[in-house]
C-alpha cells in the first residue's frame, strides 16, 4: 500500500528547556512515522510548545492557535497539540477557550506523547496536566544543532521566587541519574557531536532529589561531582550549563571549572536585581554583596571568564533609587550579556497580587536606561578580544552573509569569519579578531 506521509510541525516559544522538549518531541514522532515540515500549514499534526514567563509570551501563542484551529473544522486528518508552560498553567480553560485543540500537555508529559497521542488516535480530547515522575526518554531527540546538544539534568524548580511561574508550571525538582546523563553524552559524542550543554532552571540543585542522598551531606551527589563524573566523555570538547543560582553558587563549583578543560570559562547567573530588599521581596535568598562576592572568586580564578545574567526592572515597590542599584550593580560588574525584562505580573504568584505595581511607562523607561548601559558596558568587554587570536566552534553558516560562517568562542561571544561551511562544520578553529560589536565579533582565520 502506498501510504501518504504525515507530516509535522513544532514550533517553539520560551527557553533553552522548552527547546530541549521540543527536540525530545521531535523524536518520539518521527519514531511514530511522523516526517518534519517546515511548513505548519502543510502538516498534519502541529505542536505549539509554549511558554507564560511574561504575558506577552503568553498572548502570543493565542493568535498562532486561532488560525490553525479553524482547519480542524475543514481537515479529517489534523491533529493540534498545545504543550509546554502556557498548556500546564491554562489546562482545561484552554479546552474551554479553543475547543478544537486535540491534546493539552504540560511540560513533565513530554516524554510520553506517543501514548497520549495514541489516545487522541483513538478519538479522545486530552489533557495531560497532573504531576508525574518525569520517566526516562528512550527515544532519540530530533536535534535542532549537529554541534551542539542539550542535555537536560534536572527538571522542574524547588525555588519560589515571587514573580515567577516556572516552579507552578515545571513542577518540582526531579534530576536525572548520573549514568543516564552520561549515556546521553556518550550518545551525542558517537553521533559527532562537539559541545554540550547542561540544563535545568536550578542546576545548582542538581542532585538534591536522588535516591541515596542526604540532607547532611553525607552522600550528597553535586552538579560539581556530575561535571567531574561527565568531563572525560570522548569527542565532546566543550561544556556548558545553565541556569545557576547565587544562592547555591559554591567556590568548589568555581575551582572545578577552572580545573577541567572543556568546561568553558562562561557563567550564565540571573541576579534580577541589584537591591537588597528587593531581593528580599523576591525571595531570592541572597545579597548584592554575595553576588558580587561569587563573580569576584570566579575572576580570581578564570580573570577572562564571560559573566551574563537576567535582571527584571520595575519589580513591584521598586524606587528609582533601587533600580539605580541594579545600574550600579551593571556598571561595577560589566556583563559579556544580559536578558532584561519589565517585570510582568503572572497568575498564581505572589507579587502579582501586590498593590504597590509600577506603572508600564515607567517599567519601560527603566528598561530602556537598562539596556543602553547593557550594549555600553557588553562593547567595553568584547574589546579585549580585539586582535586575540580565539578559538571558535564553528556552528553554521551566517544566515546574512553565506560567504561567512558562524560559531562560538569560549566564552559564548557569536563570531562570524570567512569560510566554507560543508568543511568547517562542527570544527574549533583559531580566528583572530578584527573586529567587535557589543554582542558579536569578527575574525580571519589563522592558519
Ligand atoms: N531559573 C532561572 C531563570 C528562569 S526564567 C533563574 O532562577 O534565574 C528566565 C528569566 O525570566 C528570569 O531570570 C527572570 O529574569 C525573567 N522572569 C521570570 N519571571 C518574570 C516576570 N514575572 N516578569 C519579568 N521577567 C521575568
Ligand atoms: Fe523561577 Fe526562581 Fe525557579 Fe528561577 S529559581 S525558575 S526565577 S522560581
Ligand atoms: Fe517559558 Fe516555561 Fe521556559 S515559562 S521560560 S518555557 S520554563
Amino acid at each position: 500500500m502506498n501510504e501518504k506521509k504525515r507530516l509535522y510541525n513544532i514550533t517553539t516559544f520560551g527557553c533553552q528547556m522548552n527547546k530541549a522538549d521540543s527536540e525530545r518531541m521531535g523524536g518520539i514522532l518521527e519514531n511514530m512515522g511522523f516526517e518534519f515540515t517546515e511548513d505548519p500549514n502543510n502538516a498534519n499534526l502541529i505542536v505549539y510548545n509554549t511558554c507564560t514567563i511574561r504575558d506577552n509570551a503568553e498572548q502570543k501563542i493565542y493568535s498562532y492557535l486561532g488560525r490553525q484551529a479553524q482547519r480542524k473544522h475543514q481537515e479529517t486528518d489534523f491533529t493540534l497539540v498545545v504543550s509546554g508552560c502556557v498548556a500546564q498553567q491554562e489546562g482545561e480553560n484552554l479546552l474551554r477557550r479553543i475547543p478544537e485543540l486535540d491534546l493539552v500537555m504540560g511540560p513533565q508529559h513530554v516524554n510520553r506523547l506517543d501514548s497520549l497521542l495514541e489516545q487522541v488516535f483513538a478519538g479522545n480530547q486530552i489533557v495531560a496536566t497532573e504531576p508525574i515522575h518525569i520517566y526516562e526518554d528512550i527515544t532519540k531527540p530530533r536535534r535542532e544543532s549537529k554541534v551542539s546538544a542539550w542535555v537536560n539534568i534536572i527538571y522542574g524548580c524547588n525555588e519560589r521566587c515571587t514573580y515567577c511561574v516556572v516552579p507552578n508550571v515545571r513542577g518540582v525538582e526531579q534530576s536525572r541519574t548520573p549514568e543516564s546523563i552520561k549515556a546521553e553524552i556518550e550518545e551525542v559524542a558517537r553521533q559527532g557531536y562537539k559541545e554540550v550543554t547542561l540544563l535545568g532552571q536550578n542546576i545548582d540543585a542538581y542532585g538534591r532529589d536522588l535516591e541515596g542522598t542526604t540532607e547532611t551531606g553525607r552522600n550528597l551527589y553535586t552538579f560539581t561531582d556530575l561535571l567531574y563524573y561527565i568531563h572525560d566523555v570522548e569527542g565532546i570538547e566543550r561544556i556548558r550549563f545553565a541556569t545557576s543560582h547565587p544562592r547555591y553558587f559554591t567556590e568548589r563549583l568555581i575551582k572545578a571549572c577552572h580545573e577541567l578543560p572543556k568546561v568553558c570559562e562562561h557563567f550564565h547567573i540571573p541576579f534580577q536585581s541589584g537591591d537588597n530588599d528587593i531581593l528580599k521581596a523576591m525571595k531570592r535568598g541572597y545579597t548584592h554583596e554575595r553576588y558580587r562576592h561569587i563573580i569576584s572568586l570566579i575572576r580570581h580564578y578564570m580573570p577572562d571568564a564571560s559573566v551574563t545574567g537576567d535582571a527584571i526592572v520595575g519589580f513591584p515597590g521598586e524606587t528609582e533609587a533601587q533600580f539605580q542599584n541594579t545600574l550600579s550593580l551593571v556598571n561595577d560588574i560589566g556583563f559579556d550579556q544580559l536578558n532584561t525584562a519589565a517585570y510582568s505580573p503572572r497568575p498564581n504568584t505572589p507579587a502579582a497580587l501586590w498593590d504597590n505595581q509600577i506603572s508600564e511607562q515607567e517599567k519601560s523607561d527603566r528598561l530602556q536606561r537598562l539596556n543602553h548601559l547593557v550594549s555600553i558596558k557588553a562593547a567595553e568587554k568584547s574589546q579585549r578580544y580585539l586582535n586575540r587570536v580565539e578559538r571558535v566552534l564553528v556552528e553554521d553558516v551566517n544566515p546574512k552573509d553565506t560567504s561567512q560562517v558562524m560559531g562560538r568562542v569560549e566564552g559564548n561571544r557569536l563570531t562570524f569569519f570567512k569560510g566554507d561551511i560543508t568543511s568547517l562544520k562542527g570544527k574549533i578553529l583559531p580566528v583572530k579578531i578584527t573586529q567587535v560589536r557589543s554582542f558579536s565579533l569578527t575574525g580571519e582565520r589563522v592558519f
